[in-house]
């Protein structure tokens, strides 16, 4: 029997990774959102492309919960997205009440599924989520952190016109203005990047990546960036289904891993059945080790908004 992947939100993002899903047959796919005829008319559209494309799964549009019951993924992607002048954490209030909605429906119909979370500000979500869920730590992860790594790849691979498979790098740390990519262990087929670009030129690359959210905001103007983050969502899709045991920068629990306690952070996590099967802890340098600790501190701060509006 295929597995089950539920998609909450039929926006940009929800849809883009709906349709990748579908597409590859990883999994039946239920696509819900609030908008009547939205997830429904996307829904159909995409199972009509499947005798083009050879996909034999089936994917249904709902506007409620019934349809995802026993889903093993559910992707949270509900919620309002940035706008230009906007950062992430503008969204905090608003889509705090929208992922509590529905992580309260998810956790009804679907108890035994990984939860991931999506929607902005990511790490805030994902602490959310967990709460509202009362799921075990392993079975709420976040993406984010694919997506700030494949942008640093991209624009390192771009710097030395090398295959992006040739770069292993990792952005931990909380999705916003304080990420970290890591320097001091990005490689390009073995070599350490800092024996390859010089150091005022690779400041600018990790402040590029930074800033690669606002980037894209910049250019649409009416909403961010989805090709890029749906592509990173079925990555966590394929590791859990398949059980792969990737080792992939997501959002994960920490309870004392990298000296952080009780918050969703960006770190490595091997990726597996079930969802989270360990934090990978590797070695940083002291200042890596205070960023991340800085932008651990920028979460912990939109955790404590969130529980001083407790509705
Ligand atoms: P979008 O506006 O295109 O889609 C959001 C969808 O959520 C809309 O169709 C809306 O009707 C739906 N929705 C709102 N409330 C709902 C509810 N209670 N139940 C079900 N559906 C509901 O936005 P887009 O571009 O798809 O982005 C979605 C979220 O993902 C945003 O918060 C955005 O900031 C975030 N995001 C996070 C990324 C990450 O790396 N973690 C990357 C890209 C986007
Ligand atoms: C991004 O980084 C908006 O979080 C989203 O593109």
């Amino acid at each position: 029997m295929r597995s089950k992947v539920t998609v909450v939100g039929a926006g940009n993002v929800g849809a883009t990774a709906a349709q990748r899903i579908f597409d590859r047959g990883y999994a039946d796919v239920v696509l819900v959102d609030i908008v009547e005829g939205l997830p429904q008319g996307k829904a159909l559209d995409i199972q009509e492309s499947g005798p083009v494309l050879g996909s034999d799964a089936t994917i249904v549009g709902t506007n409620g919960y019934e349809e995802t019951a026993g889903s093993d993924i559910v992707v949270i992607t509900s919620g309002i997205a940035r706008r230009p002048g906007m950062s992430r954490d503008d969204l905090l209030l608003t889509n705090m009440r929208i992922v509590s909605s529905v992580v309260s429906e998810v956790a009804e119909h679907s108890p035994d599924c990984v939860i991931l979370p999506v929607t902005n500000p990511l790490d805030a979500m994902a602490q959310r989520a967990y709460q509202v869920s009362g799921f075990p730590k392993s079975r709420v992860v976040g993406m984010a952190g694919i997506l700030d790594t494949g942008r640093f790849r991209t624009f390192l691979a771009e710097e030395l016109s090398v295959s992006v498979n040739s770069i292993e790098a990792y952005v931990l740390g909380g999705h916003g203005d304080t990420m970290v990519p890591v320097v001091g262990s990005t490689t390009v087929g073995g070599i350490p990047v800092a024996n390859l670009i010089a150091a005022d030129r690779l400041e600018e690359i990790v402040q590029r990546t930074r800033d690669g959210g606002a980037e894209i905001v910049n250019y649409l103007k009416t909403g961010s960036a989805y090709y890029a983050p749906s592509a990173s969502i079925v990555q966590m899709v394929e590791a859990i289904l398949f059980d792969k045991n990737e080792i992939l920068p997501c959002t994960a629990l920490l309870q004392g891993e990298y000296g952080i306690n009780d918050l969703f952070v960006g770190v490595p996590v091997k990726l597996g059945n079930g969802g989270v099967v360990e934090v990978v802890e590797f070695d940083l340098n002291d200042d890596e080790m205070a960023a991340l600790k800085h932008s651990a501190d920028a979460v912990q701060e939109l955790v404590e908004v969130m529980a001083s509006n407790e509705s």
